[in-house]
């Protein structure tokens, strides 16, 4: 402690139990535990330099974004070093030339989005948590979220990063290299890698064009299998945006945001689907929608209110199940092709592994990533292992976009061989030899 305070000055070592209590327990209220201290370095060589003293100490480190993260990963289990990557808001001025930006780790995405747009470009990743969730967090988890069928995930955005091992040492760049072929992807390695092999402190990001018109529409369906059919018909260069959710999850939005639609019946699936472009595309998704078969009600809105409202039910959901109570959550994917027949087989193995809860879905239907929510349920690892067991037959992800975490580590052999998960263990230590870096998460203890 007398290191760190010697590091960073006493106010950015926080070890009063009330300053530490907003990194210790996460978002959900479902993973919590008590931290030695929080520490605040406000520049990588202050990063370097806790890191340092925790491996000299043999006290492992949790590096911490935005706390937004749903797995476990992001907070302490007991007697760790939290180190929160707050303090690194640098942000580079857009080079239009490359199409790229430098971000500190702790640059909150909402920020870095204004910023591209603010150049004239817009950064390709979007998420519900986007006020508070950093870029070095959605870097380590490889965050996917809303415009994934457009843009792909936080993988696809990374061209470099800058990252301090667990033993201080500094690696990576920030130059932004299209093209690089020299051998193994070290920045590719630190995406999704969870805190576990470095703490990455500054990203350099690609930007993608802005688009100036964007409509949108809610979608009434009688299935599932009409949402994945009308993605075939939908997916072209327009498309932006591909959200399933369904008559329970919309009940709670409502109830917990005073709403009343989005239609006057309730459908038993919703499709959000936008389009955007360079022209105003409401013709073209209006007619897209006509042409779908199986629609039973629309709602579209083009004007920045009518649209966030649509969005409002899609949106909500997060917050409308966390109001329930704590939730066990799960965040899947299987090949979009298959996802009415997983969604049935997923509801069957909810019921049967805990038949008195409540099971609330939703997601990013282009990808065949559903959020799994389980509401009244206290046995999280009978009904886990029930829905991972599933996704593992479809051979599909435990971990779409929110990361393992310590939530989903002990199912990590569903979808890894004895071979891949070998290599984990040796990626791990190569890296982060002392394994203070996260343990606990993504590798099973
Ligand atoms: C979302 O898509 O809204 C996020 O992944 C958050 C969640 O799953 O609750
Ligand atoms: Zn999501």
């Amino acid at each position: 402690m007398a290191r760190l305070r010697a590091e960073l000055g006493t106010g950015h070592v926080l070890t009063d139990p009330d300053l530490r209590a907003g990194y210790e327990t996460d978002w959900t209220g479902r993973f919590t535990g008590r931290a030695l201290a929080v520490a605040r370095p406000g520049d990588r060589d202050e990063v370097a330099a806790v890191l340092r003293a925790c491996a000299e100490a043999g006290v492992a480190v949790v590096p911490q974004g935005g706390n937004t993260g749903l797995v476990g990963g992001g907070v302490p289990r007991g007697g760790e070093v939290v180190l929160s990557t707050t303090r690194l808001t640098g942000l580079g001025e857009v080079d239009r030339v490359s199409g790229q930006v430098t971000a500190g780790a702790g640059v909150p995405l909402a920020r870095l989005g204004a910023h591209a747009r603010a150049a004239g470009l817009d950064f390709g990743v979007d998420i519900a948590a986007r006020d508070s969730a950093t870029v070095g967090g959605m870097v380590a988890t490889n965050a996917g979220g809303l415009r994934v069928v457009r843009w792909g995930p936080m993988r696809d955005q990374v061209v470099g990063a800058e990252a301090v091992l667990a033993d201080g040492r500094v690696v990576g760049s920030l130059v932004g290299l299209e093209k690089d072929s020299t051998g193994y992807d070290l920045t590719g390695a630190l995406v999704g890698s969870e805190g576990t092999l470095a703490v990455v402190t500054a990203v350099r990001l690609r930007l993608v064009p802005a688009v100036a018109h964007r409509a949108t529409a809610v979608l009434g369906l009688a299935s599932t299998a009409d949402a994945v059919a009308a993605i075939g018909v939908l997916r072209g260069p327009l498309l932006s945006a591909v959200e399933v959710f369904y008559d329970d999850g919309v009940r709670l939005v409502r109830a917990h945001r005073g709403l009343t639609g989005p239609f006057r019946a309730d459908c038993p699936v919703y499709l959000l689907v936008e389009f955007a472009g360079d022209h105003d595309p409401t013709e073209d998704l209006a007619a897209a929608v006509s042409g779908l078969p199986a629609v039973v009600d629309t709602a579209l809105a083009t004007d920045e209110a009518g649209r966030r409202g649509l969005w409002a039910y899609r949106e909500g959901h997060t917050e409308a199940i966390s109001a329930h109570g704590v939730p066990v959550k799960l965040d899947v994917a299987v090949s979009p092709a298959r996802a009415a027949e997983f969604e049935t087989a997923v509801r069957a193995a909810v019921s049967a592994a805990a038949p008195s809860a409540r099971l609330v879905l939703f997601g990013h239907l282009a990808e065949g990533n559903f959020h799994v929510n389980v509401l009244d349920e206290a046995d999280g690892h009978a009904v886990s292992d029930a829905v991972l067991t599933t996704v593992a037959r479809f051979g599909g992800s435990i971990s779409a976009e929110h990361g393992v975490g310590v939530a989903k580590a002990p199912w990590l052999h569903l979808t890894r061989t004895p071979a891949e998960r070998d290599l984990y263990a040796a990626i791990k230590a190569a890296w982060d030899p002392a394994g203070v870096l996260n343990p606990g998460v993504l590798i099973p203890r």
